[in-house]
Formats: structure tokens, C-alpha cells, sequence
């Protein structure tokens, strides 16, 4: 449903495991891809990459058939340090090669945004890494790394829920061909379930207001990446391609959107996370 620039599938909605740990969360991960999830979205600072690289074995489907992505941290965006970071997380991972490697936020006081990208295209030249990713990249900080490398990553993961509908990011991402990919796509505790938009649609559509939302994102070209430890949930957010939104649906929900409508101050000019 989704394609990198390249021409690259990648699935409709991914799998957001975030804060999966333990032997409980690799039976969630290995639940999800059960059900057919085949992107699993992780992070150094998850703590849960060996929980994603056993759930990915112990689910006994092949390597090339689910895409793995992790993020590195802030506190490795230099050239040296990044590059590490990607070899560490392979070892705790059980992998030889992760799909996508993304720079999990820019930390803009740091100055190294660029560069971290840089080690990742290195990594990628390398055989580690097959695409270059960004997560929390701004326009002005996707505009500096295609001016510095030719390239912009091929997507931007971003916070993306009805609250925070991204419209500008959304623009820059389509002029750049990059994919959008959203976290929190449900909008985690500040869901809007009960919003006359979600209500109204998910009742002419005989679905859930949950499905309503991430179906929302697809409309909207958007890559969702929700989180479940609850496999019923992990189903039905997954089966959303079995209805459509009329563009007023959609419109209707991006209008739930507020300036402030982001779920922490999570604003990545001046939040940032090492
Ligand atoms: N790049 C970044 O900076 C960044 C930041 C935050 C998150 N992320 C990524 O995005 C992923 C998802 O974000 P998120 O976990 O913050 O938010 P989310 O996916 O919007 O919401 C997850 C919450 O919604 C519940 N839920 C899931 N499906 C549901 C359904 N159908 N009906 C009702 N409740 C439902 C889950 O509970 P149950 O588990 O009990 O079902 C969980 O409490 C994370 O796992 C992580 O991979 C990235």
C-alpha cells in the first residue's frame, strides 16, 4: 500500500513496539506477526531489540519477509559513535542487516543532525542497513541533509494522530518522496474514540473507531505504527483495508486537529532525547 522512493512495498500499517519487554513482550511481537504484521518498528532506547530479534526467530518466518527498523540515539549522532550504535543493535538483534535505521530525534542544540545521517548512509553503503530513515526531522532539517547528501531519508517518522494531523509535514514529506510514517497513530491516551468525525464514520463504515483512525492515516498516504499487547486489537488494527473514507470523513477528522494538540511537548526544536 506504501512505497519507499524506490519503488520498495513496504506494509500498510507497521508495528509499534514501544514499551514491549520481557517474555511478555516477545509474546506480543510474535502474536503480531501471527497476525500478519511485517514491519516492526524498534529503537535503541526501547530496550527491547533482543525481545524484537527473538519474537522475529521464534515466529519461524523467513528474514525477507518482515522488515525490521530501529532508531539510534541521541547521544550517538556523531560519525564513530552512530555507526556503533547500528553494529551494537544488529548483535542484540540477532541480525545481520536491519531494513531501516533512522535517527530516532535531531536534537537540534547538538548540532549533529546531519552527520548522524551521514553514518547511516555509510552503515547503508556497508551492508547494514538497507534504507536510511529520520524520525522527528523538521522541513529545515530534511532540507539540510538532502543539501549535504544528496538524498533525503526515505521516510521521516513523526507524532501523527487526529490531535496533530501534521498537514505542513505531510506537504514537505510528498515534495521530498519521502513516506510519512506516524507515532502514536492512535493518539495513545488522548485517543479521539469518542469524536463525533471517528463516531459518525466508524458507524456508516460498521467498524471501530480505532480502525477509523488508521484508516484515516492511510487516506492521508500515512504509515501508522500502532501499538497492542492485546492481540485482538493488533487484528483489527492491522484490517482496515476493507472500507474507505469519503474525503469528507477525512477532512473532518484532520479538522480535530489544535496547535497544541501535540501529546507531550514533544516539539523537536527544542525537545530533545539522548
Ligand atoms: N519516533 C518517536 O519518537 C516515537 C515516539 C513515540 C512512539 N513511537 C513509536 O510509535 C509506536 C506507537 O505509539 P504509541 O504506543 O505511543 O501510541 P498508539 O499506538 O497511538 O497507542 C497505543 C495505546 O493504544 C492502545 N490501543 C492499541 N490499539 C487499540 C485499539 N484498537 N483500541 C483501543 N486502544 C488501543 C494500546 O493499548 P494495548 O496495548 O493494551 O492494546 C496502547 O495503550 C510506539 O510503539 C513506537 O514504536 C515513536
Amino acid at each position: 500500500m506504501h512505497t519507499l522512493r524506490d519503488g520498495i512495498p513496504v506494509p500498510h500499517v507497521g508495528f509499534g513496539t514501544y514499551p514491549l519487554r520481557g517474555e511478555e513482550g516477545i509474546e506480543a511481537m510474535v502474536s503480531a506477526l501471527e497476525v500478519g504484521y511485517r514491519y516492526l518498528d524498534t529503537a535503541v532506547n526501547y530496550e527491547n531489540e533482543p525481545e524484537v530479534g527473538e519474537a522475529l526467530r521464534r515466529s519461524g518466518l523467513p528474514r525477507e519477509d518482515v522488515l525490521v527498523a530501529t532508531k539510534i540515539p541521541g547521544r550517538a549522532h556523531r560519525r564513530d559513535a552512530a555507526i556503533t550504535s547500528v553494529e551494537e543493535s544488529l548483535e542484540r538483534l540477532g541480525l545481520e542487516q536491519v531494513d531501516v535505521a533512522l535517527v530516532h530525534w535531531p536534537n537540534p542544540s547538538q548540532g549533529h543532525y546531519v552527520e548522524a545521517v551521514e553514518a547511516l548512509i555509510e552503515c547503508r553503503d556497508r551492508g547494514l542497513v538497507r534504507y536510511v530513515g529520520t524520525s522527528n526531522y523538521t522541513e529545515s532539517h530534511l532540507r539540510e541533509v538532502l543539501a549535504a547528501t544528496g538524498e533525503a531519508p526515505v521516510l521521516n517518522q513523526v507524532e501523527c494522530h487526529p490531535l496533530f494531523p501534521q498537514q505542513e509535514m505531510l506537504r514537505v514529506h510528498e515534495e521530498l518522496g519521502v513516506l510519512t510514517q506516524a507515532w502514536s497513530p492512535l493518539g495513545k491516551r488522548e485517543a479521539q474514540y469518542d469524536a463525533a468525525p471517528v463516531t459518525e464514520a466508524a458507524e456508516r463504515a460498521g467498524v471501530s473507531p480505532a480502525q477509523v483512525i488508521l484508516r484515516w492515516h492511510l487516506e492521508r498516504g500515512v504509515m501508522p505504527l500502532p501499538k497492542s499487547g492485546t492481540r485482538s486489537r493488533q487484528e483489527s488494527n492491522l484490517d482496515v483495508l476493507g472500507f474507505e473514507l469519503v474525503p469528507e470523513e477525512v477532512e473532518a477528522i484532520t479538522a480535530l486537529g489544535r496547535p497544541d494538540g501535540r501529546l507531550f511537548d514533544g516539539d523537536p526544536e527544542t525537545h530533545e532525547e539522548m
